[in-house]
């Protein structure tokens, strides 16, 4: 063999192991989707101290026989960093190892307040993955509805109007990113409130984050502001209250609007016709209006990053279920922001992936 054919063999097989790995890793959602569910991550966290193998299957209910099949699902949970091994005190020459819980399974924890299992447990779901396998189908469709309109026959506000397990379950996926979102919001951005005697979230689903920003400003009158089947039934308190209706054609006044993850939903105009409401809820700048937009910035100049690459992930599940939505870099946002007639806005990324993006008219 050449030396040149040596290499064109390693490129042929590195080609092989780099598509190998990118079909396969489905099956990591998939599998941390089944330690979710059988409560792995609390069944170990509880335990308190490295967990036997054998522990861990007693403590799951399993039989047995199915010891090898649940010490080969952690073997990939362990590389995968969901969980880390460390030697146990155990009289058992062959198992000398436990399972401890990595750091970041703490957010995997049903009890844990910051948790996001909600939010990985209604998005690794058919519901979201059909659509998926009918990507290639609607890219040939001469139509404009998304892969979810294509797949359910129904937008994704409709569809969840009409079914109430898909409803809540992502009405409640939201509310674990807002309860996330808004512990390090309130803590590292008090700033941004200074100055407000009124702020509205706008599709603020079920009021998570005003919720925690009227407990922990009490000064300033806050309200919710969702769709009807979203905030129906839902009570207030002494500086929050919830307002029902369609953000397109009117948005409750208030000093400062606030808008988590609604823009990505939507397209230019759209977003442009929501931006104007927008600005006609709030006061001028002089009297303290402004927008608080929390969004991806995309990273685009950090090519190979995975924050890019999770970034890009949003992105493709947004032209999924939306097809309209898309996340924004910063000239897409300078553009949409001038469009809708703001002077000027400043970017923190302060919120991992995401961004405060201040907003002055
Ligand atoms: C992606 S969720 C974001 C929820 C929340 N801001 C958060 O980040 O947790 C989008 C929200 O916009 C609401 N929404 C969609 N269309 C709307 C409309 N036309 N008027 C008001 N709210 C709307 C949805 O009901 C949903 O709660």
């Amino acid at each position: 063999m050449t030396l040149e054919n040596i290499e064109e063999s390693r490129n042929l097989l590195h080609s092989q192991a780099h598509i190998w790995n990118h079909s396969l890793s489905i099956i990591n959602p998939m599998l941390l989707k089944c330690a979710i569910q059988l409560q792995i991550p609390d069944i170990i966290n509880s335990h308190g101290a490295p967990m036997l193998l054998s522990e861990l299957v007693q403590a799951l209910s399993i039989k047995p026989e199915k010891t090898h099949f649940v010490y080969r699902l952690m073997r990939l949970l362990v590389h995968l960093g969901f969980f880390i091994t460390k030697s146990a005190s155990t009289n058992d020459e062959e198992e000398k190892e436990g399972y401890l819980l990595a750091p970041v399974s703490r957010l995997l924890l049903k009890d844990e307040p910051l948790s996001i299992r909600p939010f990985l447990l209604a998005f690794i779901d058919l519901m979201i993955m059909d659509p998926m396998q009918n990507m290639s189908t609607w890219f040939q469709n001469d139509n404009n509805i998304n892969p979810f309109h294509m797949t359910y026959g129904a937008t994704m506000w409709d569809f969840a109007l009409k079914n109430s397990n898909f409803n809540d379950s992502f009405n409640e996926a939201m509310a674990s990113d807002a309860r996330l979102v808004t512990s390090v919001f309130l803590e590292h951005c008090e700033g941004v409130f200074e100055g407000l005697h009124s702020l509205v979230d706008v599709g603020g689903g079920n009021g998570t984050l005003a919720r925690s920003i009227a407990k922990v400003l009490p000064n300033v009158k806050c309200i919710c502001f969702d769709l009807p089947n979203v905030v129906k039934g839902l009570k207030g308190s002494d500086n929050l209250s919830y307002v029902c209706g369609d953000m397109f054609d009117f948005i409750p006044k208030a000093d400062a609007v606030l808008l988590k993850w609604i823009l990505h939903d939507w397209n230019d105009e759209e977003c442009v016709k929501i931006l104007k409401r927008c600005k006609e809820a709030i006061p001028s700048k002089e009297d303290g209006g402004k927008l608080i937009i929390i969004e991806m910035v995309v990273k685009i100049d950090e090519v190979g990053t995975k924050s890019l690459e999770n970034q890009l992930f949003f992105d493709m599940m947004m032209m999924m279920i939306y097809a309209t939505g898309r996340e924004r870099s910063e000239k897409d946002w300078a553009k949409l922001l001038i469009d809708a007639g703001f002077s000027n806005y400043k970017i923190t990324p302060i919120l991992g992936l995401r961004s405060v993006i201040e907003v002055y008219p």
